[in-house]
C-alpha cells in the first residue's frame, strides 16, 4: 500500500518525506485555504513546490463543476509538473471529464466518493485513483471501512485498474484497516502516520536494552 500525506502544509510534507516512506501528496481546496494560499498564481506555485519536494503523485483539485471548466482547469494543473494528478469531484460533469482526461493521458483522482456505485462509475471513466472518504462516512455513524472492502472486492472481480485511495483517514487504526482490506493507497495527515510508530512495549523494551548496554560499558 502506498502512503500519501493529506495536507498542503510544507513542513509536514517535508517531515513525512524525510521518513522515507512517502509516495505522494493529496490536497483539496480546504487544505490549501488552511495554508493561507490566495490567488491562482500562488496556488500553482504551491503545487510546484510540493512537486519539487516529493517524488510521487501529487493530487491538485479543480474547483469548476462544469465540463468545460473542469477540463480547462485540469489542463493548467497538469501542465505544472508531470507528477500532478487532477482531482475531480464525483459529479456528472466530473465523470465526463475523468473520461476526457483518461483519453488524453492525464492522471486523475476521483474525489468525494461515498458509495460503491460511485466507485464503479469512476473506474468505468478510467480514473487513476478513486477516493472513498472513510472518516466522513464514520462521522455519519456508518462504517467507512466497509466501503473500502466492498470497492476492493468489486474492482478485483471486475478487473478494474483504478487504484483505491482510502481518504479522510483519521487514525493509525484506519491505516491498518485500509491495508488489511486491500486499499492501494492511504492518504492521511502526519499524526496517524507517526502514530504507527507507537507501542508501549517498544519503549519499555528499548529502555531495558539501553540500561543493559550501559552496564556492559561500566
Ligand atoms: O482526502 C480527503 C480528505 O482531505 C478529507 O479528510 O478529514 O476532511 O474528512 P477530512
Amino acid at each position: 500500500m502506498k502512503f500519501f500525506i493529506d495536507t498542503a502544509n510544507l513542513a509536514q510534507i517535508k517531515e513525512a518525506n524525510e521518513l522515507g516512506i512517502l509516495d505522494g501528496v493529496t490536497t483539496n481546496p480546504s487544505l490549501m485555504a488552511k495554508e493561507g494560499i490566495k490567488g491562482d498564481e500562488a496556488v500553482k506555485n504551491h503545487y510546484k513546490t510540493i512537486c519539487e519536494l516529493v517524488d510521487g503523485d501529487i493530487s491538485a483539485e479543480v474547483i469548476s463543476t462544469d465540463f468545460d471548466g473542469i477540463i480547462a482547469e485540469g489542463k493548467v494543473l497538469a501542465a505544472i509538473h508531470p507528477n500532478i494528478v487532477v482531482k475531480v469531484p464525483m459529479i456528472k460533469d466530473g465523470v465526463k471529464a475523468l473520461k476526457w482526461f483518461t483519453d488524453n493521458g492525464i492522471k486523475t483522482n476521483c474525489t468525494l466518493v461515498f458509495s460503491a456505485g460511485q466507485a464503479i462509475l469512476a473506474a468505468k471513466a478510467g480514473a487513476t485513483y478513486v477516493s472513498p472518504f472513510v472518516g466522513r462516512i464514520d462521522d455519519g455513524n456508518w462504517d467507512g471501512m466497509e466501503l473500502i472492502g466492498q470497492i476492493a472486492q468489486i474492482y478485483s472481480l471486475q478487473g478494474f485498474k483504478t487504484q483505491i485511495l482510502a481518504a479522510s483517514i483519521r487514525s493509525s487504526l484506519h491505516i491498518v484497516r485500509a491495508a488489511e482490506l486491500g486499499a492501494d493507497v492511504c492518504t492521511c495527515p502526519l499524526d496517524p502516520i507517526l502514530g504507527l510508530l507507537k507501542h508501549p512495549l517498544t519503549d519499555i523494551g528499548l529502555a531495558k536494552f539501553l540500561e543493559d548496554a550501559r552496564k556492559m560499558q561500566q
